[in-house]
């Protein structure tokens, strides 16, 4: 079986097409970030036109990389939501109008689920294994029981993750979004030097809050306290220390509770090296194997998509075209 997958949720569009060996034949992608950075953050409109502009030249370059026809594809995925909703009409109405077309199946997927289920591709993950979602809009830990049983055990009760860290980065002068950058800085800067808040973490709760945290880091900057590049690193590393301790506490209370045996850590936060490790840590501890995919696949791509619906494809749960796209979308409600 051969699946496309697009994505076009937010400020990507990613297309990939993989097979039923979990190999992926093609992964394009295309990122808008420069178009928004100059706003400080996506301007859905513009996200929208340039979704209009690049899906068709996607695609072929897609099926161009795989050496595949249209006629070689068996599914065809899409985001569904969450996310934004023009993006998300774009890449489902491209999807349904190929499948109208051509008779193929069509997939409505959810994007987290994309992210949940990429270590299917990367590592083999079996079920059931207990997952860190995070990214720009979500901060979740969740026990994963199959392809579309998720029981949330935790989630941030204001900021994501992703969120705090461009919020952090902007307040330094950093252009959106910011979190690679606060990750690179900080390998040159000194994790002592500021004392942040870790609100909630000693909560008997699975739970995150990091907007106190970002309100600190605004006050220290408001009292002029940084002034020289090693300031700014001094407080990228602060903050960056300060949020993985959250999540090594939060995260080890969640494998002790569950007693799960496998730690899966996705969606674009994954990227940060010093979370990647801290969980990694936390894990080995515990004796829980950890399964993170490469970094690239952690952000927003259209492989992600393509393994979700995979998953549904070898479940035979396919979507009907009448399926329309969901800006609001919580992974629990797949269950029903
Ligand atoms: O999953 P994703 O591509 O999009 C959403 O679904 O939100 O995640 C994007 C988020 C952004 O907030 C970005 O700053 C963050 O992932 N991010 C990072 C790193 N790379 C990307 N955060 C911390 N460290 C990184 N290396
Ligand atoms: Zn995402």
């Amino acid at each position: 079986m051969i699946v496309l997958g697009i994505e076009t949720s937010c400020d990507e569009t990613g297309i990939a097409i993989i097979n039923d060996k979990y190999e992926i034949l093609a992964n394009v992608l295309y990122s808008q970030i420069d178009l928004h950075s100059v706003y400080g953050g996506v301007v859905p409109e513009i996200a929208s036109r340039s979704h209009i502009e690049k899906i068709d030249i996607l695609f072929n370059e897609a099926l161009k990389q795989a050496n595949l026809k249209l006629e070689d594809i068996d599914v065809i995925a899409a985001t569904s939501g969450p996310g934004l909703i023009g993006g998300l009409l774009i890449g489902t109405t491209f999807a349904k109008s190929i499948c109208y077309a051509t008779g193929k199946p069509y997939m409505a997927v959810n994007h987290l689920q994309g992210h949940a289920l990429m270590s299917r591709l990367t590592h083999n993950t079996n079920y059931p294994f207990l997952l860190v979602l995070t990214s720009g809009g979500h901060c979740q830990i969740l026990e994963v029981k199959g392809t579309n049983d998720f029981t949330i055990l935790g989630t941030t009760i204001d900021d994501a993750a992703g969120e705090a860290f461009d919020k952090v980065a902007k307040l330094l002068g950093y252009e959106y979004p910011g979190g690679g950058k606060i990750d690179a800085l900080a390998k040159q800067g000194d994790s002592k030097r500021f004392k942040l808040p870790l609100p909630l973490i000693n909560e008997d709760n699975c739970n995150f809050s990091f907007s106190g945290m970002k309100s600190a880091v605004r006050n220290i900057v408001a009292k002029g306290e940084i002034k020289t590049e090693q300031d700014k690193y001094d407080l990228c590393a602060s903050f960056q220390s300060a949020l993985c301790k959250c999540f090594e506490k939060k995260v080890q209370r969640a494998l002790k509770e569950t007693g799960l045996k496998t730690l899966v850590v996705s969606g674009g936060v994954a990227r940060n090296s010093e979370l990647r490790q801290t969980l990694t840590d936390v894990a080995n501890k515990l004796g829980v194997d950890t399964h993170i995919p490469d970094p690239k696949l952690c952000t927003d791509n259209g492989v992600m998509i393509a393994v979700a619906g995979l998953e549904n494809a070898k479940l035979n749960q396919f979507s009907s075209l009448n399926t329309t796209p969901r800006p609001r979308w919580p992974l629990e409600e797949l269950k029903s």
